[in-house]
């Protein structure tokens, strides 16, 4: 499928228009930033890990009956996609306590949550997208109800599918962030990407950290945790 116009720029996406009108094009950029943008870098090859990874667990979603974005990969690092218009909602699920639930709250770090937590940030960079609740999601008309209920039980399902798949590759599912999308019709796909950028991953026996915290913290390795996660998900 051909690249038409550019449709949207984001820190690690590119969006492209195909000829077909509920198809696009999703281009995964080696750029990584942190910290709303804060703080800039390239990892090596993080687009087309990124675009691998992401595909094997849209795949696998999908076999277990969660209706994704994903169409096919085209290239290396691109993806086609169905064109859904994304609810302005970072969806996050925690089964471990890590990141800004510690800062926040005072979890230990690491500590094991008895249920996920799942919690909703507004995606708007001008705000450094804000922790919200329900209640502002309905005040500024984000999603209906029904939706909501559709994306939470979608969550954590996903949450679910994916604890259960990463552990037997010796991976611990510590968090991660979804975008959920809808397209003409209303209904509710998951979509954007499932990656080290948005989850945290620690080796199951030794905790070592295989995600995108490698970039914030300056720990290094980046981009061989990246690969690294990829060949345990192919194995
Ligand atoms: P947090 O602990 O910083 O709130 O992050 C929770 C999870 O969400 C973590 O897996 C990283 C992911 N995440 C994103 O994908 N994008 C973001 O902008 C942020 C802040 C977190
Ligand atoms: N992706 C976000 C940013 O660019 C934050 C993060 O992943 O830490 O600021």
């Amino acid at each position: 499928m051909e690249k038409k116009e550019l449709m949207y720029e984001g820190k690690a996406k590119i969006i492209f228009k195909t000829a077909d009108e509920d198809k696009v094009i999703v281009k995964f950029k080696d750029t990584a930033t942190a910290f709303d943008g804060k703080k800039k870098g390239e990892i090596e090859e993080k687009g087309l890990l990124n675009a691998a990874i992401s595909a094997i667990f849209f795949k696998l979603l999908e076999e277990k009956g969660i209706p994704t974005h994903f169409v096919e990969l085209i290239t290396v690092d691109e993806m086609l996609a169905r064109k859904v218009e994304i609810i302005p909602i970072e969806v996050v699920v925690r089964n471990i306590a890590a990141g800004s639930l510690v800062r926040r709250l005072g979890f230990p770090e690491g500590e094991a949550l008895e249920h996920p937590i799942l919690e909703f940030y507004f995606k708007d960079d001008d705000l450094g997208d804000p922790l919200m609740n329900e209640y502002h999601i309905f005040g500024k008309k984000l999603a209906t109800a029904e939706e909501l209920e559709v994306i939470k039980k979608m969550a954590f399902e996903i949450n679910e599918v994916l604890i259960a798949f990463l552990k037997e590759k010796g991976i611990e599912l510590v968090d991660f962030k979804l975008e959920f999308g809808r397209d003409d019709n209303g209904k509710i796909y998951l979509a954007d990407e499932i990656s080290p950028d948005t989850c945290r991953f620690w080796d199951s026996e030794t905790n070592e950290v295989l995600d995108k915290d490698r970039f914030r913290k300056d720990m290094g390795n980046v981009e061989e945790a990246y690969r690294e996660v990829l060949a345990r998900l192919q194995d």
